[in-house]
């Protein structure tokens, strides 16, 4: 942190992907709602967060960081959220069962509502208009109106992550997510496959356990570990005015952090090293991440960590590596040897999603299954002849029974080819995961960390 930060020092330097809102008095309105409203997390949550990932950078924890590429206003059911939340739940019992670690579960989730995009303006039907850049800024449909950057939406963009979190915590701590009810996360049209009958079989195991446990004379309901479950937020802190209007101080230790979410991180696009991202980010105490494509270099790495983790705290810096799969043997040793060699202390994570992004002939943006698993696979070879820690995955997925990535699912129906990619798809943004692909890749997963 520079001794001049304060949460609106990120003003004085450049920031990447701002929209453009044609209207500063509209801005000016929300953001001064925003200010007002109560914080969407607390500053000890976010506290236990860091020491979760600290533990992950260890090798003692495993992060499982998934949730949709871009969160939709209105697709906030009850049913949807707690059918995220089943996903999520489900490999997290793979995970822990086939590793013997505990899983820490962030979602991106609760505030996932603002998008980069690789062009400003978006051609068609002979049309240029501004890119869909979330729903915190505008509309997908192409059309004028609907594109126009509106300032509102900051503040609808904070009531539904205000919604989903209270739900998302009532589903945590309130008996859903006990382990007693983990056939119940196993929804209909993933039991039915091969993976679902996998997951019934760990299932039925743990329950013999605890089975055995009780006979023995443990007292399971009074454990809150088997009952309740830890579930952080997160999203990319991509709209600084907003989340600069979240920011506020801690009335325990009287320092800031950024209240919209429990982890930030930055893009691959807003991570320059004088720009504004990187300053907002380096000045708040929540546990930050910074996103490394295949062009990060070495001295990048050393000035980020200089910049975010002066004082090598663990767990307060993660590094999210998104190489693709051809690329990651190459390009992630050198920046893992260079963090190392500065003396810095970083959690390392891998997304096999942003770096394995394709466009098919029909013109979909997908992903093969098969690449994003090459990723992950290669990202544990890396770390383990460098000696370093692969600390856990950070995914694009989603509940629904979509068709937007290629392959995976065993061979029922779920295997997409090309054809079938329109079938059920329905990304708003990048091409995610369904169910049942997100538990065949948390088995292929568990068994990486098999001790
Ligand atoms: C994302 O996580 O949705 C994203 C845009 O990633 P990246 O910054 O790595 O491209
Ligand atoms: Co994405």
């Amino acid at each position: 942190m520079t001794s001049t930060w304060t949460p609106a020092s990120w003003s004085d330097r450049p920031a990447a992907q701002q929209p453009e809102w044609p209207s500063a008095a509209e801005l000016s309105v929300a953001l001064e709602e925003l200010r007002k409203l109560p914080p969407l997390v607390f500053a000890g949550e976010a506290r236990r967060l860091t020491d979760s990932l600290a533990k992950a950078g260890r090798g003692e924890a495993f992060v499982l960081q998934a949730g949709e590429c871009a969160e939709a206003f209105g697709e906030f059911s009850a049913d949807d959220i707690r059918d995220k939340l089943k996903v999520i739940l489900q490999m997290a019992v793979v995970l822990t069962y086939g590793s013997g670690l505990p899983v820490v579960k962030i979602g991106r989730i609760a505030g996932q509502f603002a998008k980069p995009r690789s062009s400003p303006t978006e051609n068609a039907n002979g049309l240029s208009l501004p890119s869909f850049r979330g729903h915190a800024v505008n509309d997908a449909i192409f059309d004028e109106k609907a594109r126009r950057a509106d300032a509102r939406r900051l503040v609808r963009a904070y009531h539904q992550s205000a919604a989903t979190l209270n739900l998302l915590r009532a589903f945590t701590k309130g008996g859903f997510a006990d382990l007693r009810q983990i056939h119940a996360w196993n929804q209909e049209f993933v039991a039915n496959s091969s993976q679902g009958r996998r997951y019934e079989q760990i299932a039925s195991q743990i329950d013999r356990s605890m089975r055995f446990m009780a006979a023995c004379g443990v007292d399971l309901s009074r454990d809150p570990v088997l009952h309740e479950v830890d579930f952080y937020t997160s999203h990319e802190a991509l709209l600084l005015p907003f989340e600069e209007a979240l920011t506020r101080r801690d009335s325990l230790t009287g320092e800031w952090y950024g209240c919209s979410a429990h982890m930030l991180w930055v893009g691959e696009r807003t991570r320059q090293l004088n720009g504004a991202h990187l300053e907002f980010l380096s000045g708040v105490r929540n546990p930050v991440a910074c996103k490394l494509g295949p062009n990060a270099t070495a001295d990048e790495v050393v000035e980020i960590c200089e910049r975010l983790n002066p004082t090598h705290e663990p767990g307060r810096l993660t590094f999210i590596t998104r190489m693709g799969a051809a690329q990651v043997e190459a390009k992630l040793p050198p920046l893992i040897r260079a963090a190392g060699d500065s003396g810095s202390v970083v959690t390392w994570v891998c997304d096999p999603m942003h770096g394995n992004t394709l466009t098919t002939e029909s013109g979909l943006k997908t992903r093969r299954f098969g690449d994003i698993l090459t990723e992950i696979k290669g990202f544990f070879a890396v770390h383990n002849q460098e000696g370093s820690v692969p600390g856990g995955v950070h995914l694009e997925l989603t509940n629904e029974d979509v068709t937007e990535c290629l392959g995976g699912g065993g061979l029922e129906a779920a295997d997409l080819d090309d054809g079938q990619l329109g079938n059920r798809y329905r990304a708003l943004c990048d091409p995610r995961l369904n169910a049942q692909q997100s538990l065949e890749l948390a088995f292929e997963i568990s068994e990486m960390l098999q001790p």
